[in-house]
């Protein structure tokens, strides 16, 4: 027996499904409590609840995340701009601490000795988890039947059959897709080839370019200390904002992306990416932040902050004294990041076209090139006197 009461990760798909009986009777659980999270995945939640129970859960929880989801991990990604290698704004792998922090909470509550989740041992969710769950919990033991119960997927289905989970009635779709509030990833079938276009069909979230409207259309997104609070004038909720530009954004084209990525288990995988939100989120916040930030916090956040902060939440850390280092050091830059931000989005394009902000430092007068210049351009002279020396120094000395 590994387990006497276990608190499952359950998505309603055929792995976790099949993880239930296999906790039960291979591994010998006496009580298998499924635990579903909406994130945004506009699924019917109550099905998944029954199909927990259907496939012998002893208890099925629904719990709708997406409010925490977003103030609690998809804002503090947001100030740090986070992209992993520059691209992937990092949906899926922001989803997994939560997850985690949930399956502890009902572990606790319920007096569990283990949580479970569905993960095969090639992914970084793996990772995500078990890192998270330690880190929150480490007297909990952590369970992945799927990485160690080595079925093909015919066998997975057929071993779920024996136990009343009925097979999938459709086709399976040969693509692995994650999908919340922030975004959606899709690997595997034709994508593993890294040469071959995505067929249109992966996409659910996006409007391909090429059919989207010729006319732009404009969103202007009004921040408040860092925080997204407001779409065109109209103050939202976290997520309805996310929810609105995720439609408006992805009916223009926005927020696709297809990349080779670095997987933390040293696999290159090729993955597809739509985050139309996102994508125009972190567009609008860079450029709020380059009128609000002085030149030296804007550089170090930029270079040292940014990217570090996307791989620790690439790389399972979220839960780690860096990160709240590293938070330590973004919240005051953004206590000025307050204003307005104009994006036109059009085929595939979203372009900043506008920015204001009460504390902006950009300042019309040193920047103007007309009569009401207050800049002093004779104290260039010296200014480049002394910046240049050791450059200059160094030509006469190594020049022939
Ligand atoms: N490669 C991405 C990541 O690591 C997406 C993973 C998708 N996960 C999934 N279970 N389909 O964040």
């Amino acid at each position: 027996m590994r387990a006497k009461r276990v608190v499952l990760a359950y998505s309603g798909g055929v792995d976790t499904s099949v993880c239930i009986p296999y906790l039960r009777h291979e591994w010998g659980a006496q009580a298998v409590v499924a635990l579903s999270i909406d994130l945004g995945q506009k699924e019917d939640m109550e099905q998944v609840r029954l199909k927990a129970l259907n496939s012998g859960a002893s208890e099925a929880h629904v719990y709708n995340g997406q409010d925490v989801f977003v103030s609690d991990y998809i804002w503090p990604a947001l100030a740090a701009n986070a992209m992993y290698e520059g691209q992937y704004p990092l949906a899926t792998a922001l989803a997994r601490p939560l997850i985690a922090r949930l399956l502890v909470e009902v572990a606790e509550a319920t007096g569990a000795d283990a949580v479970a989740h569905g993960c095969t041992g090639k992914g970084n969710d793996q990772v995500r988890f078990d890192v998270s769950i330690k880190a929150l919990n480490p007297t909990l033991k952590v369970l992945a039947p799927a990485r160690e119960w080595g079925m093909s997927r015919e066998e997975t289905i057929a071993y779920g059959e024996r136990y009343g989970i009925a097979s999938p009635v459709k086709k399976k779709s040969p693509y692995s897709i994650d999908f919340n509030l922030y975004g959606r990833s899709i690997e595997c079938g034709i994508l593993e080839d890294p040469w071959a276009e995505p067929p249109e069909e992966i996409y659910g979230m996006t409007c391909a370019p090429a059919d989207c409207p010729a006319e732009p259309a404009y969103v202007t997104v009004g921040f408040t200390c860092g925080l997204p609070t407001a779409l065109d004038g109209v103050a939202l909720t976290p997520v309805a904002l996310i929810e609105q530009l995720n439609v408006l954004a992805g009916a223009h084209g926005i927020g696709r992306i297809d990349m080779v990525e670095n997987r933390l288990v040293g696999i290159k995988s090729r993955e597809i990416y739509e985050c139309p939100a996102a994508v125009v989120l972190i567009a609008a916040h860079r450029a709020l932040e380059a009128m609000t930030l002085p030149r030296e916090v804007t550089h170090y956040k930029q270079q040292h902050v940014e990217p570090t902060y996307a791989q620790l939440i690439y790389n399972g850390l979220w839960y780690s004294p860096l990160r709240t280092a590293m938070d330590g050091f973004i919240a005051p830059t953004q206590a000025s990041v307050t204003g307005e931000v104009r994006l036109r989005l059009l085929r595939g394009q979203c372009t900043v076209v506008g920015r204001r902000a009460p504390q902006s430092l950009y300042d019309d007068h040193l920047a103007t090139y007309s009569a009401t210049d207050s800049f002093d351009h004779r104290a260039a002279e010296g200014f480049i006197y002394v910046w240049g020396l050791p450059t200059k120094v160094w030509s006469e000395v190594h020049r022939r």
